[in-house]
């Protein structure tokens, strides 16, 4: 491919260069996967207002998130097995979004581990908490994540039990991949990848391999969830870790207003409308959609972020327009550094912040700070 410009030709290109079994880990959704194309395709239904002469001149999409300056509200979702898209992509997608002004947030289920990532970065990160059934794993996580100086905590609420994504198990996806025929058949055709992840080390789940007692290895997420993620998670659990932790706290996975109000009263910092990318509940609401109602709810008492669906700056710009103060890409990096390592992690949030800039700018904004609802048709958007 010639000249990257949008967030699709990374996904192809991505789809070239990454071993199936992890690009389709990335590409996919529950069961019949309606939730995650709904979150794609609600968005493409809301209509932008455009204004003319007005001035355009001197704009910024620059911001806060929790308190935090950002130079557009768009923060890296926290993915499990990016490491696996691209050798070290956790370190990579870190530095990329340092660089840029955007948070980072790294998963429990990364390949690279917290004090990886913190020894090859200068910004704090956010870090995304699962919680296990041992308890004292989860303390040495959160103090893992405070002695790697990382300024908010993301807690997800929507994974004590994993959804059913066909594809992972038709691909038998492991990381590392097991080396069966067919894996081996299919990563001939990726040399680039292969080479990659020949030269590093770091090819296991690296917060939890060698740091749980008698887990040498953990290739399968989904048996590893399954034993270890705790199905009685409940908003006591929030409490404790809240205070345990002690800095800033986002609860992740929020898609119901009853939901919210009972995150709002945790005394979190954020929460996200999130549906896990369509990857939980299929058959759940849009994030998009969810979100006014939420914003409705809630808006006033706790700042309120999304996440799914978004693969351009318009998306963006919707989701602020809606009472989002925060959004995160999860596909739409993890397509950039699969397709380009971290050049391609910058080219994804170089495209996301053109496409922002400018559709701001068509709808008559310099800035953020006033964009509201009165940019979108009405109509066309889910009023609360
Ligand atoms: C983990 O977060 C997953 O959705 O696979």
């Amino acid at each position: 491919m010639s000249v990257i410009t949008c967030i699709e030709d990374l996904r192809v290109l991505a789809q070239k260069r990454v071993p199936r079994m992890f690009y389709d880990y990335a590409d996919s959704g529950s069961w019949t996967e309606s939730t995650y194309r709904a979150n794609e395709a609600d968005f493409q239904s809301i209509k932008l207002r455009q204004r003319v002469a007005v001035n355009m001149d001197g704009r910024s999409t620059a911001t806060t998130m929790i308190g935090r300056p950002v130079s557009m509200p768009v923060a890296i979702a926290p993915t499990g097995m990016t490491g696996m898209q691209h050798a070290d992509g956790e370190i990579l997608a870190a530095q990329a979004a340092e660089a840029f002004g955007v948070p980072f947030t790294l998963s429990t289920m990364s390949i690279c581990s917290i004090e990886d990532v913190a020894a090859r970065t200068t910004a704090p990160f956010w870090f995304q908490l699962y919680v296990m059934k041992d308890k004292g794993f989860i303390h040495s996580l959160i103090d893992r994540a405070k002695a790697a100086k990382c300024d908010a905590l993301v807690l997800t609420l929507d994974l004590q039990i994993l959804g059913q994504r066909h594809k992972d198990l038709k691909n038998g996806l492991s990381a590392p991949p097991k080396l069966t025929l067919p894996n081996l058949i299919n990563m001939a055709t990726k040399p680039r990848w292969c080479l990659g992840m020949l030269g590093t080390p770091r090819r296991q789940f690296g917060n939890i391999v060698g740091h749980v007692k008698g887990v040498g290895d953990m290739s399968s997420l989904s048996e590893w969830t399954a034993k270890q993620f705790d199905p009685q998670l409940s908003w006591n659990d929030v409490q404790w870790i809240r205070e345990r932790w002690g800095g800033k706290l986002i609860i992740k996975g929020i898609i119901d207003e009853e939901d919210a109000k009972l995150a709002a009263a945790s005394g979190a910092d954020a929460l996200i409308v999130s549906n896990h990318g369509g990857r939980q509940l299929d058959g759940a609401e849009s994030s998009i959609r969810a979100l006014p109602r939420i914003v409705e709810a809630v808006g006033d008492r706790i700042e309120v972020h999304m996440d799914g669906g978004i693969r351009s700056g318009q998306d963006v710009l919707k989701a602020w327009a809606l009472g989002a103060r925060g959004t995160y890409i999860g596909r739409a990096f993890l397509y950039g550094l699969g397709a380009m390592g971290k050049p391609g992690v910058s080219r994804a949030l170089e495209i996301i912040h053109r496409e922002l800039d400018l559709t701001m700018a068509f709808c008559g904004h310099r800035e953020l700070r006033g964009v509201d609802r009165q940019v979108l048709l009405p109509g066309t958007w889910p009023s609360a």
